[in-house]
């Protein structure tokens, strides 16, 4: 099979302080860096080169579909514009066959003044599309975009959605062999993003080649056969998307684990340690959305306690109460197994109701009339997913419906 893009020991080196002329505010605050840098006295070669990129080597056969995944500050994006010839490499070579669409950061591609008609013919003359065809296509191009009414106002009175909506839509349009797409799903709404993520599923069914770069993995996941992952510059993995997916969420959550406690020994009960993990007892520091996760609890019982108690309850970052489950061990005085002395394991299979993002477990034990542990934060935990997916297990909250006449108006 022909590779559609290639790329061999591709580096691309920034100078700081070089890119104020553009006039970005990343190229700014790199500009300020450069500076403060320079003044902390050493010489500016050292100080102030950035490697974006470093010993890159990719080959994309064609028809397939590449997702790039990384931290903020990889080198996705300046890979992208290496391969868009939007900046030339350093070292190295990097080679697309056919026609390139890109669909880069917001902001480049269109021109502010120019209405969003305008900027259609403008930004296919760029992408090689010729006007006629541009002509035949405008009303798909607008269809797909939703800006309606707004195609003749210019495009500086657009909100960023309706902005990214139109410059995808083009890229989309024209008859690219190979597509490069940054982040677009950052802006626009869900529906719009679902058409994005369609329409490059056709695009790659049609045999065109797509490398989309996304920080929402579950896009990544649906879209990309395969996957890189860049860290710092560099190649860290490549390969199926599931298994770089996985790689990478396991690193990016390094704190996760199993956290331990001294033991009160004040207390007849002692929370000893706390783990929070996927159920099917994959690794630590790999939760997601859509799957259960396991909270697991060592106590420790010095003195045997009646009516032992044990509650784990989920609550966001800024304290929102979301889930509370108590064990409820025993009736008031019966000897339940947590009652007596020893270490005990106990394991709280929370079902996927959550949407991606940070969240704190809280341990409490107890009985009905005092609190012998409380731990607020006692674990971290973080989901990894989509926000975009509908939330499918929503919880029934009973809440109860009357229906009366309404007296006429
Ligand atoms: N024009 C520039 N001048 C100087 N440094 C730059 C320039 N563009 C990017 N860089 C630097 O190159 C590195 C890679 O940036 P890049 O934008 O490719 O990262 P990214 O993986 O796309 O990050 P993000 O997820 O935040 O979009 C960063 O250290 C960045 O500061
Ligand atoms: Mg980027």
């Amino acid at each position: 099979m022909t590779n559609a893009i290639e790329v061999e020991g591709l580096g691309k080196r920034y100078r700081l302080g070089e890119g104020l002329a553009s006039g970005t505010l990343r190229d700014a605050v790199s500009d300020g860096v450069a500076r403060a840098l320079r003044r902390g006295g050493r010489s500016r070669d050292e100080a102030a080169d950035v490697w974006a990129l470093r010993d890159v080597d990719l080959a994309v056969p064609q028809g397939a579909s590449l997702g790039i995944v990384g931290r903020n500050g990889a080198g996705k994006s300046t890979l992208l514009k290496v391969l868009a010839r939007i900046t030339e490499p350093t070292v190295g070579v990097s080679r697309t066959r056919g026609a390139v669409g890109s669909l880069l950061e917001v902001g480049t591609g269109f021109h502010p003044e120019l209405t969003g008609r305008e900027n259609v013919f403008l930004n296919a003359a760029v992408l090689g599309m010729p006007r006629a065809v541009v002509a035949a296509r405008l009303d798909d191009i607008v269809d797909f975009s939703g800006i309606g009414r707004f195609l003749d106002t210019p495009v500086k009175r657009y909100s960023s959605g309706m902005y990214l909506r139109l410059a995808f839509a083009v890229a989309a349009h024209v008859d690219a062999d190979v597509l490069l797409v940054d982040e677009v799903l950052a802006v626009g709404d869900a529906e719009f993003q679902r058409r994005c993520l369609g329409r490059m599923e056709d695009l790659g069914r049609s045999g065109r080649t797509v490398v989309f770069i996304s920080h929402n993995l579950d896009a990544v996941l649906r879209l990309c056969s395969t996957a890189l992952w860049l860290d710092g510059g560099r190649v860290r993995g490549v390969g199926r998307t599931a298994d770089v997916v996985d790689d990478y969420l396991r690193e990016a959550t390094p704190d996760a684990g199993r956290r331990s406690f001294a033991e009160d020994p004040d207390s007849p009960v002692s929370l000893l340690g706390i783990d929070v993990r996927e159920a099917d007892g994959g690794s630590a520091g790999r939760l997601r959305r859509e799957e259960p996760f396991v909270v697991e609890v060592d106590l420790g019982v010095r003195e045997r306690v009646p009516g032992l108690d044990l509650a784990v309850s989920v609550e966001t970052l800024n304290g929102v109460r979301l889930l509370d489950e108590a064990l409820s061990d025993t009736a008031q005085s019966g000897p339940g197994p947590l009652a007596g002395p020893g270490r005990h394991r106990v394991s709280l299979t929370l079902p996927p109701l959550l949407m991606p993002g940070e969240y704190l477990v809280n341990v409490w034990a107890g009985t009905t009339y005092e609190t012998l542990v409380w731990e607020h934060g006692a674990a971290r935990l973080r989901l990894e997913g989509s926000h975009q997916a509908r939330p499918d297990r929503l919880l029934a909250a009973q809440g109860v419906w009357t229906v009366t006449a309404a007296a006429p108006r």
